[in-house]
């Protein structure tokens, strides 16, 4: 498998056992496996995708059929997808932080009290060097994400048109990316396709894009207006300071047994996440998790859905209109695929799929409307945001795919659309798969403007800055 970088290409070998960088880790088996914690579904981007579609915990390959199901009778002729990559390592900003409440806590081992000593057995585990990587639990994520879509509509998953190189591979450069778009491809040629002869096989490019699948780095205005500005995320800050997020320090201090003058907001949403982690990575349900009930849980998801919605959803206008050019890379497909269907049958690219990030998604999906709540969420309104839309762990776990399938119907050609392998209306449409046009007449502004160039592009009179790319 060859990745082209930068327009040179880059050979990678394409070794089906190689993935393995800081992987040489696995699940100790002396460690108790207990149950699912209930604050699982909390986690926000953190969230494993089987709190998404639990009936995968029983059968990771199961396909529920019936709901994807058109009323017409109708074919697929493309498949385009966006998706997000697997489970990951904490980033190193994030295992600093799981570092310093994993030490405070050890101060007080003397005190052997029940938590406190089970935490204090607890094995830290994390270093640095683990920076975001993907896991072996993310390679398995986008491998059975692969069959199950290829299950699900395999008219588009020939061997043949995979052999042909007309499936495209899209990914941002991120190593944790690359190793899920190496492990979706994997699914296929592995457990759905059952190849033999391999080596022959892998001579398709996978394309490196960063200005499709991270088109927030590229993005000026957003990286000023948003990312540098020091504002931006006021209402997360403000949040902190909240008596319900108050609540959730003194609680925890106390479990701890730890002065709650020694504790911060960021040092409990570690704690949180070492939950998280725990289970995402090593299916464990850990003692950290033991320090929040579901009321705590919510108040932290709170926290993390108010960031996303300030930096990548509908507080800024910005975050979403800088995904205009996968916006209109996604319909140029759809639109040749329709035009091709229509002149000849056959289209030449059944299939697309784009690895990025929970970043590449959420700005695209605001931008096209969905999971919109009334009132925007603020530090002030947590009680009132019960049941908002705009919920990060149901809309962008880990792997979460947005699917775009485009039908052959009786006179026209239909859109459907799945989120997380669940049909997803468009907005003010009741039809699980509307026609074509009509999901273009939806659209039409964006279609016909969201200029990604225009939209990012600074008044001149700040043409002095000079935006710093950040890491994320
Ligand atoms: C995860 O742990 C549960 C027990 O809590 C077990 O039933 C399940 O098989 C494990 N899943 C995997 C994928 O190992
Ligand atoms: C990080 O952890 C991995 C796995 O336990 C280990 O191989 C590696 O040496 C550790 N790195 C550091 C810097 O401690
Ligand atoms: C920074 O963010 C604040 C709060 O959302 C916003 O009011 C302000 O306009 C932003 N500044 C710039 C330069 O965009």
């Amino acid at each position: 498998m060859a990745v082209v970088l930068n327009r040179h290409v880059v050979l990678l070998t394409f070794a089906f056992t190689r993935f393995c960088s800081a992987c040489n880790i696995v699940a100790n088996r002396d460690d108790h496996t207990g149950d699912i914690p209930t604050i699982a579904k909390y986690f926000g981007t953190k969230t494993r995708y089987e709190e998404v579609n639990p009936y995968l915990l029983n059968d990771i390959l199961l396909v529920n059929k019936t709901p994807l199901r058109l009323q017409q009778d109708c074919s697929p002729v493309h498949i385009s997808a966006v998706i997000r990559h697997g489970t990951r390592y904490p980033t190193a900003k994030n295992v600093k932080k799981v570092i310093a409440i994993y030490n405070l806590v050890e101060k007080t081992k003397h005190r052997g009290r029940g938590l406190v000593d089970d935490i204090n057995h607890w094995d830290m585990w994390y270093n640095d060097t683990m920076d975001g990587q993907l896991v072996e639990k993310g390679r398995d994520d986008h491998r059975n994400l692969a069959v199950r879509l290829a299950t699900a509509y395999p008219s588009l998953f020939s061997e043949d048109s995979f052999r042909d190189c007309r499936m495209k591979f899209i990914t941002s450069s991120k190593h944790r990316c690359v190793d899920s778009t190496l492990s979706f491809i994997e699914g296929l040629v592995k457990k759905y396709w059952k190849m033999q002869d391999r080596r022959k096989d892998m001579h398709c490019q996978l394309e490196v894009n960063d200005d499709l699948m991270r088109f927030f780095d590229k993005c000026e205005r957003f990286v000023v207006d948003v990312e540098q500005n020091k504002t931006a995320l006021q209402q997360v800050d403000l949040f902190k300071t909240k008596p319900e997020m108050q609540e959730v320090l003194d609680k925890v201090a106390s479990l701890l047994d730890i002065a709650a003058s020694d504790i911060t907001a960021d040092l409990v949403e570690a704690a949180f996440y070492m939950c998280s982690y725990e289970l995402s990575i090593r299916n464990l349900s850990s003692p950290w998790c033991q320090l929040f009930d579901q009321e705590d849980a919510k108040v932290l998801e709170y926290a993390n859905d108010l960031k996303q919605y300030w930096k990548r959803g509908y507080g800024h206008e910005i975050n979403s209109k800088s995904s205009c050019c996968l916006f209109h890379d996604l319909f140029k497909r759809l639109d040749k695929a329709v035009e091709e269907s229509e002149r000849s049958g056959t289209v030449s690219e059944p299939a697309a799929f784009q690895i990025g990030h929970a970043e590449t998604l959420l700005p695209l999906l605001s931008l096209m409307g969905f999971f919109k709540d009334e009132t925007p969420l603020t530090a002030d309104n947590f009680a009132q945001q019960g049941g908002r839309v705009f919920r990060t762990g149901h809309i962008v776990p880990y792997a979460s795919n947005l699917v775009f399938i485009l039908h052959r119907c009786e006179g026209s050609h239909r859109l459907q659309l799945l989120l997380n392998e669940k049909p997803l209306s468009f907005p003010n449409m009741d039809d699980p798969a509307p026609e074509y046009q009509e999901v273009k007449n939806l659209y039409s502004n964006l279609l016909k403007g969201c200029d990604f160039k225009k939209e990012c592009k600074l008044p001149s009179a700040s043409g002095t800055v000079n935006p710093i790319i950040h890491e994320l």
